[in-house]
């Protein structure tokens, strides 16, 4: 068993890595490649499927390499992936018709509105869990139908295939045009507002008002089982991939929380509060989602309410690229410690609309509260706060939803490694914050789903041992002093309403 691995591929909105986990649940070695970015207009954002593909090949080779680990090691290989990030591809081809359209662009909004002005956008929520949104798949394969030469016809002549990028990826791997496996899992198929959430299947009734042709779409399957073996010319050939779910459903099974009441914040280009709801669906009355939280083989699945926000890591890499006025993302903790609080600026990325609670499509983002004394260590302070004040609306939305305030939070990403970020966030939430030792609790998510399809792993508590606290942060603010700033902060958030023509 010692020199047995998993192997997790996480195909992220910044960049594909390759970690390989041993039966401690411990990091042996990563690959990691950045994609581009392509931001084409105002408000639209694309990934190239083609790179992705490149890069998951390498970063597979990089991970196997750093630890001299053969395939003939790899147990098993679990995907995780961006959700909602749509890929329309031609099967006789193996090419996309078209870039990714990833799930921050707001293209769609005419084929919302459209879809709402029947019914408004609460229309398919009591079946799938999600209002009308540009956030999920569904629009933006009908964009894609609509404005790409040709895909309509070739669509409707089963020619095109639809998926978002776990399935991209696991198509290619296990074949592409010669007999790749097209498939996703529950979390996956409960992003694309067409997945219906009691029988877990397409609803034929949603893809007529989408107009989407059936045969697009991948088979949906559980999130731990086999979906195939790795193609011959991988350097994973003969691996069984044996598990799928979307990166915020993974990072929740990668901190352990399985069952009903436990839940996760993970910190990345956005934040996902998951809140395990057990094998009940839950509909929320404050803005949140019901989505799928995972279903292992045959067993019940398991779901959640998520509070997404979209924008949180993004505005500081928006800081870094964009305005110039850090140079690394690491930079923006120093640059915001130079001032002693935000000088009165609050910051409202609401750069894709605002997700939860809010659901406006029409906000755009504002910086509010600017004075001449104001400089850009105020600006990086109220950008590190944004993050912590949205949390702290999605956690009351929680709390409101399940009647339970949650006693602490559990979190995990990038962002958690900035610890003024994390303090702060402890003082706005008035609840300890924990950071788990593996804070790659995404990869180590999908690692877990795949190792517990091959008998890596036998049961759930074989994985909670493998969890251990890394660091607490408790709240230490006047709580005067945090009324005051998130009654600020709120009335910041209406200044950025109804910004859009
Ligand atoms: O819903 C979008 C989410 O899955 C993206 O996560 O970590 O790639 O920003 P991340």
């Amino acid at each position: 068993m010692s020199d047995d691995y998993i192997l997790a591929i996480d195909q992220g909105t910044t960049s594909t890595r390759a970690i390989i986990f041993d039966h401690s649940g411990t990091i042996v070695s990563t690959g990691q490649k950045e994609h581009e970015q392509i931001f084409p207009r105002a408000g639209w954002v694309e990934h190239d499927p083609l790179e992705i593909w490149t890069n998951t090949r390498e970063v597979i080779g990089q991970a196997l390499s750093r630890a001299d680990i053969t395939r003939h090691n790899i147990k098993a290989v679990g995907i995780t992936n961006q959700r909602e990030t749509a890929v329309v591809w031609d099967k006789t081809t193996g090419k996309p018709v078209y870039n990714a359209i990833v799930w921050q662009d707001t293209r769609t909004q005419s084929i919302v509105d459209r879809l709402a002005a029947d019914g408004g956008v609460e229309r398919f929520k009591p079946v799938v869990g999600l209002p009308l949104a540009t956030y999920f798949s569904g629009t933006k394969i009908v964009w894609i139908l609509e404005n790409v030469d040709g895909a309509r016809e070739k669509a409707e002549a089963g020619d095109l295939l639809f998926g978002t990028t776990d399935s991209w990826v696991i198509w290619n791997l296990t074949g592409g045009v010669d007999g790749g496996v097209h498939v996703t899992d529950v979390t996956n198929a409960s992003r694309t507002l067409f997945m219906d959430l009691e029988t877990l299947e397409w609803r034929d009734d949603i893809l007529e008002a989408f107009d989407v042709p059936r045969s697009m779409l991948p088979e949906i399957k559980s999130s731990s089982e086999i979906y195939g073996t790795v193609e011959s010319s991988n350097l994973l050939r003969e691996v069984p991939i044996a598990g799928i779910l979307g990166d915020q459903q993974a990072a929740t099974f990668g901190q352990a929380a399985f069952d009903q009441g436990e839940s996760k914040n993970t910190y990345g280009t956005g934040n996902f509060l998951i809140f395990n709801t057990g094998e009940e669906i839950v509909h929320s009355k404050n803005g949140l989602l019901t989505t799928l939280g995972y279903k292992l083989g045959d067993a019940k699945p398991h779901y959640a309410l998520e509070g997404s926000i979209a924008v949180t890591g993004s505005l500081i890499q928006w800081l870094r690229d964009n305005l110039g006025i850090i140079g690394s993302a690491a930079e923006v903790e120093t640059l915001a410690t130079t001032v002693d609080d935000n000088g009165g600026v609050y910051f409202v990325p609401a750069f894709s609309g605002l997700f939860a609670p809010y659901w406006r499509s029409d906000a755009r983002g504002a910086l509010v509260g600017l004075t001449r004394y104001v400089n850009k260590g105020h600006i990086a302070r109220a950008a590190l706060e944004a993050t912590a004040f949205q949390t702290r609306e999605v956690l009351d939305a929680v709390n409101a939803d399940s009647g339970v305030d949650l006693t602490e939070l559990k979190v995990d990403g990038g962002m958690t490694a900035n610890d003024a970020l994390m303090q702060f966030q402890a003082d706005i939430l008035d609840v300890p914050v924990v950071r788990p030792v593996v804070a790659e609790t995404t990869a180590l998510g999908a690692a877990y789903a795949a190792g517990l399809a091959v008998g890596f792993w036998e049961t759930l508590d074989d994985l909670r041992q493998n969890w251990q606290e890394d660091k607490r942060w408790t709240p230490s603010i006047e709580p005067e002093e945090r009324d005051r700033t998130l009654r600020l902060w709120k009335k910041a958030v209406t200044k950025t309403f109804d910004w859009v023509d």
